[in-house]
């Protein structure tokens, strides 16, 4: 009898983590992998040309849960997804990332005794106002199995008391679905079709809480974005939660007028495209942060902290604050610029890891 393996995948960051894993799982011939979809992101521009590029099939559940607060959201990933389970029950449950459906089907999981495994676990921004943060501690309090990034990763866990034998360093599984589309990525059209191939240009995404759901914040990053792009050429790949504060607020225009590029949210690839070619990027997300590092392009993250400190040691990404941003664009703008160096095990291979190690713990022989 095959093992089955449920692969959660609910929200845009989840899906270019599962997708090597997915490829890797579905060539081994003791184990039957199903994708099951919380439904958390469900635009198509935001979930439907991941699954496209990243050439995943048709999840195998999809739980529809849609947007709502934190409790309706996480809540209504338990409900749906313990019901999904006691029809497929599987043998392996892997949970991948930060956001609400990580916390709500490893609860089911653990409660239901599958084992559990959380994939990308042990990364620590220190700061409990973040969602994220509280996805991240309480994940790792309860999964059975934290495959890290990292070794700083392994290092918070072990501080916070985790038995070693519960902790394996897989590598950063991000830079696999990269690898795996190096070559569509060159070859997309994105920098073409925005006229800037050739030119130097920045690309810029926000969309945390923290900094776009009030006006008092999200002001002072659309003017310092404004005067920056007087001096290089902007993209701005909006998120649909930016989007409707930019609305909300009158703000958008703002940036129009200012020259900065608005577009609605890009593909995989036609992101990547565009990021390859970028001499700056300016973010508050957690995955452009490593992609940028591993590209050694330089990142400016619009954050007091960030749960990837190794992007700052060791690659090419500083934090940054409004009043800070202008200075550190004319730095990385500069060819000399620090452009750091790829961490350890962000090398293309942490899906293979991944399986042996599932192998392993399945007393799988190979
Ligand atoms: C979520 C994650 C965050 C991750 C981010 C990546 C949590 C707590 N947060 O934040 O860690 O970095 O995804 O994008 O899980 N919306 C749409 N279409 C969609 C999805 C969302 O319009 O396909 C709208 C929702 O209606 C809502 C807003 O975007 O107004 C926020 O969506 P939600 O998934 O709750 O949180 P994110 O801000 O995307």
């Amino acid at each position: 009898m095959k093992q089955t393996i449920h692969l959660i995948a609910a929200a845009r960051p989840n899906f270019m983590k599962i997708a090597p894993l997915y490829h890797a799982l579905a060539r081994e011939t003791w184990c039957r992998v199903a994708i099951v979809h919380t439904g958390q992101h469900y635009d198509a521009n935001m979930s439907d040309t991941f699954f496209r590029d990243l050439r995943l099939p048709d999840p195998a559940f999809h739980l529809d849960v849609g947007s709502g607060s934190h409790g309706q959201q996480t809540g209504a990933v338990m409900i749906a997804y313990e019901s999904v389970v006691e029809r497929d029950r599987p043998d392996w449950l892997v949970v991948v990332g930060d956001v609400n459906s990580t916390i709500a089907a490893a609860l089911v999981g653990v409660k239901l005794g599958i084992p559990t495994v959380h994939l990308e676990a042990g990364l620590r921004s220190r700061d409990r106002s973040m969602p994220e943060e509280i996805n991240r501690l309480a994940t790792d309090a309860i999964a059975d199995v934290l495959w890290t990034p990292s070794r700083d990763a392994d290092a918070n866990l072990l501080a916070e008391g985790v038995a070693p034998e519960r902790i394996e360093c897989i590598g950063n599984i991000m830079i696999d679905s990269y690898e795996m589309l190096r070559a569509t990525i060159e070859q997309a059209g994105t920098r073409r079709e925005l006229q800037l191939d050739g030119q130097p240009y920045g690309v810029v995404t926000l969309h945390r809480p923290s900094n776009v759901d009030t006006r008092d914040a999200l002001e002072p990053l659309v003017q310092v974005l404004a005067d920056a792009a007087q001096r290089l050429p902007l993209v701005f790949a909006v998120h649909p939660r930016t989007r409707k504060r930019l609305t909300d607020f009158a703000l958008q225009d703002r940036l129009i007028d200012a020259g900065v590029r608005l577009v609605d949210p890009l593909s995989y690839v036609q992101f990547m495209n565009l990021v390859t070619g970028a001499r700056v990027v300016i973010t508050d997300s957690g995955g452009v942060q490593e992609e940028t590092t591993y590209l050694g392009i330089p990142c400016l993250t619009l954050r007091d902290n960030t749960e990837r400190p190794i992007t700052v040691t060791e690659g090419s990404n500083r934090l940054v604050q409004p009043a800070t941003l202008g200075a550190a664009i004319d730095v990385a703008l500069q060819s000399s610029g620090r452009r750091g160096s790829r961490p350890e095990l962000w090398d293309g291979h942490a899906a293979e890891r991944a399986v042996a190690s599932l192998r392993r713990r399945a007393s799988i022989a190979t």
